[in-house]
């Protein structure tokens, strides 16, 4: 029986974690179709296990094509498929390749001048997706990396990668933000990426995550932004970009501003650049609108709504 890696965690409020995973079993036990959907993949998968493992590289490989036979092949085929729109990668998973809407490897080659040491360090990363940034986190050896991601496709899909990578020290919680301060004093490095534009409250968010961090520790921030060199942000009428859920879209400036006010110090900007339908595009892995169809066809310039197109900024700061 593995042991839960919350006894690791010794200032973590234990009880209210394990009474939300209570509710969170009964959900991904249901017979609910939007669970069931989603969960059936994950166990038509899950009594294989990669042999090869290759987390250095762009691309997060997990198991090589010749592992398999035709038939289980195209049963994993059939189980990635099934968690599609996939919008972080790429992948290769027993020689299928999935080519995500995000080329992600470019945010984290990004990241990578800053990247504190990971060796042995307890990390959070919050929004994470189907975990590719876990993945690429597992690279640098971490004790423990714990994903937050509250949608039920991408808990799932990570879990389906995870258990045919077999990473002991890789987990999900479904849980968001909003909940990670349960998770009190744990973190040594917390990256928070492609969120905070999405909150309602940017600063409590930012509060709640210094909640969930060892004094010391570091945040990497990474956000959607309008260009501009003023502490402003842009709160759009409805949607921005197309994206309904989208509150307060900062400048690099009001970002590092929100971080020093939510508590961080030595906060600073470490890179910035405008998005593109490079990074961002449709393929045959996310067949919906993307970048391209969010901006306004006669100005690239401008969102399809008017206003600056998106820049996405870096920063980072302490937690004293
Ligand atoms: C824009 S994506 C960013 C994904 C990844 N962190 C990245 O930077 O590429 C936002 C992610 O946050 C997840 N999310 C949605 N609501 C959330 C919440 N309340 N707390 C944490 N993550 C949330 C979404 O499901 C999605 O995976």
């Amino acid at each position: 029986m593995p042991t839960d890696y919350l006894d690791q965690l010794p200032h973590a409020r234990h009880a209210a974690i394990r009474s939300r995973r209570e509710e969170n079993r009964g959900l991904l036990a249901s017979a609910q179709k939007g669970v069931v959907r989603f969960r059936e993949p994950f166990e038509s998968v899950a009594h294989l296990r990669a042999r090869a493992l290759d987390l250095g590289g762009d691309v997060v490989r997990i198991g090589a094509a010749d592992e398999l036979d035709t038939e289980a092949r195209q049963t994993v085929l059939r189980a990635l498929r099934a968690f599609m729109p996939w919008r972080k990668g790429p992948f290769a998973v027993f020689g299928v390749d999935i080519d995500a809407e995000w080329r992600s490897q470019r945010k984290w080659q990004r990241l990578l001048p800053v990247l504190p040491d990971l060796a042995g360090k307890v990390v959070a990363d919050i929004g994470s997706n189907n975990g590719y940034y876990l993945f690429r986190m597992a690279h640098h050896r971490p004790r423990l990396a714990i994903g937050f991601e509250p949608y039920l496709q991408h808990y799932f899909a990570f879990q389906t990668l995870n258990q045919l990578a077999g990473l002991a020290n890789l987990h999900t919680e479904l849980m968001g933000v909003e909940e990670v301060g349960l998770f009190a004093n744990c973190f040594d490095v917390v990256f928070l990426m492609g969120i905070v534009y999405h909150r309602v409250s940017p600063i409590d968010s930012l509060r709640e995550v210094r909640r969930a961090m060892r004094p010391g520790g570091t945040l990497i921030v990474e956000s959607q932004a309008i260009p501009g060199d003023e502490p402003v942000a842009l709160f759009p009428e409805k949607t921005y970009a197309k994206v309904p859920g989208t509150y307060f879209v900062p400048t690099g400036a009001c970002l590092v501003n929100w971080m020093k006010r939510a508590g961080f110090r030595e906060v600073e900007l470490f890179a910035s650049h405008p998005m593109s339908s490079e990074e961002q595009r449709r393929t045959d892995w996310m067949t919906f609108e993307s970048y391209a169809d969010f901006m306004d066809p006669a100005d690239p310039s401008r969102t399809v709504e008017g206003y600056p197109a998106p820049w996405r900024v870096f920063a980072r700061g302490r937690n004293p």
